[in-house]
This record gives structure tokens, C-alpha cells and sequence, in this order.
């Protein structure tokens, strides 16, 4: 059986004292959650979300890694340093990194080498633009991506990486993917997980979905087979709303 997994995605806001209220309010709304709950924070907040979430059951995350160790990289972030400050999860290839900073499957690919090596578990994102949708391409672009990104990850090491399917036309447009789009492409991406690592390997992945999941559609995804959870970005904001996506 696979738990599910509500990850709040901060993307870039909150201050410390915003965040630091933010978790506050959280923890008693999500204290009963079945679901594993994370939030992913700027990297500015992740001292003070893990000081803040101590003994709860909120697990803290980054939003993105290097995928070197140390040395000459200007403004990058080590997995060395985001797990000494008590860091649990990394998002790997969002859409917006690959979108403006040129984050390709290749880079993604070494980030998430490099986060399981460090013990960080990756939630490695995939997801096709509109243009992609429209023109029949969606299957061939997230399996060029799930290729491409997890090029030499082996099945023991899969156990620790959750997916999120994010088509690029729902994130942050209020635009979600109905139930049976979100549902037909996640199943797709397991089965070519199943034809990489085999079945049992692809049965056992948790696939996310991700794009303007909020309180009032989150049920309805939820429900669907095969998908395990969600990343959630601007409904992640207020305590109440994504209390209420972790309680779907
Ligand atoms: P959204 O963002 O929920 O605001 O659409 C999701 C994401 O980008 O992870």
C-alpha cells in the first residue's frame, strides 16, 4: 500500500516570521492527518520550519539541490548543507526551474543522484506544457522525462523518490487537470516506471499530482487509483486551505 503524500510547495514567499506563523497555525489542523504532510520552503525558512515543526508530523523539505558536493558553485545549495539543518525532502525539476532557469533532464537528473546519495528524498516533477497537450505529445514528453531524469537510479533507490505530475498549463492558472486527465497520464508514468524497474517496483512509487490542487477538487483527485498525494503551491499558503487538501 502506498501513503499518501500532501507536499505544501512555498515557491518564493514567506519570510521566517511569516513562515514561523504559518507553521504555527498549521500543526494542530493537520495533528490527525492520514496522509504523510510536507511542506517545501525556501531555503531561508528551512532552519526555522524544522525548529518550528519539531515533534510534529510535518516533515520539511527544500526546493531544490546541487548536484555537486562543494566548490565553485555561485548560489547553489548543497545536499550537505540542507541535511545538516534537518532538511527531509528535496523538489527536484519543477516546471518553473525548468521553465526560467534552464533546468534540463539531464540536471535533474544529476540533482537527484546527488540528493539520494546524501539521504535527501527527492520529489522528482514531470509534466508537459499546453502547447505539448494539445498537440497529442503528453505521453512522449513526461516519458522522455522520467527517462531522462532517473537515467541510472536504481530500484532500491526509487523506494525514496516520490514523483509529481505537474502539467504546466494547471500550475498557479487555477486550471486543474480533471480527475480522468490527471488519473490517465499518472498511470501512464507508472507503467513506464513498470517497464523500467519492473511492476512490483512501479507499484510501490508514489506519484503525486500537482497544479491548482486546492480544498475543493483535492477529494476528487485523491480518489483516483493511482494517484498518491499532491504538490500543493499557492493553496499551501494559508494554513486553513491546505489543512484542508491534507484532510481531503
Ligand atoms: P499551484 O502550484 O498549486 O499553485 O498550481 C503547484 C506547483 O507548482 O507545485
Amino acid at each position: 500500500m502506498r501513503k499518501p503524500i500532501i507536499a505544501g510547495n512555498w515557491k518564493m514567499n514567506k519570510t521566517n516570521a511569516e513562515a514561523e506563523k504559518l507553521i504555527g497555525e498549521l500543526k494542530p489542523l493537520v495533528a490527525d492527518a492520514k496522509c504523510e504532510v510536507v511542506i517545501c520552503v525556501p531555503y531561508t525558512c528551512i532552519a526555522t520550519a524544522v525548529k518550528a515543526t519539531a515533534g510534529s508530523n510535518i516533515a520539511v523539505g527544500a526546493e531544490n539541490v546541487a548536484w555537486a558536493d562543494a566548490g565553485a558553485f555561485t548560489g547553489e545549495i548543497s545536499a550537505e548543507m540542507l541535511k545538516e539543518i534537518g532538511t527531509e525532502y528535496v523538489i527536484i525539476g519543477h516546471s518553473e526551474r525548468r521553465q526560467m532557469f534552464g533546468e534540463t533532464d539531464e540536471t535533474v537528473n544529476k540533482r537527484t543522484v546527488q540528493a539520494l546519495k546524501n539521504g535527501l528524498k527527492p520529489i522528482v516533477c514531470v509534466g508537459e506544457t499546453l502547447a505539448e497537450r494539445e498537440s497529442g505529445k503528453t505521453e512522449t514528453v513526461v516519458k522522455t522525462q522520467v527517462k531522462g531524469g532517473f537515467d541510472g537510479i536504481s530500484a532500491a533507490d526509487l523506494k525514496n523518490v516520490v514523483v509529481a505530475y505537474e502539467p504546466v498549463w494547471a500550475i498557479g492558472t487555477g486550471k486543474t487537470a480533471t480527475s480522468e486527465q490527471a488519473e490517465e497520464t499518472i498511470k501512464y508514468i507508472r507503467s513506464v516506471f513498470a517497464d523500467l524497474y519492473g511492476k512490483s517496483v512501479a507499484d510501490e512509487l508514489r506519484i503525486q499530482y500537482g497544479g491548482s490542487m486546492n480544498p475543493k477538487n483535492a477529494s476528487e483527485l485523491m480518489a483516483q487509483p493511482d494517484i498518491d498525494g499532491g504538490l500543493i503551491g499557492g493553496a499551501s499558503l494559508k494554513a486553513e486551505d491546505f489543512a484542508k487538501v491534507v484532510k481531503y
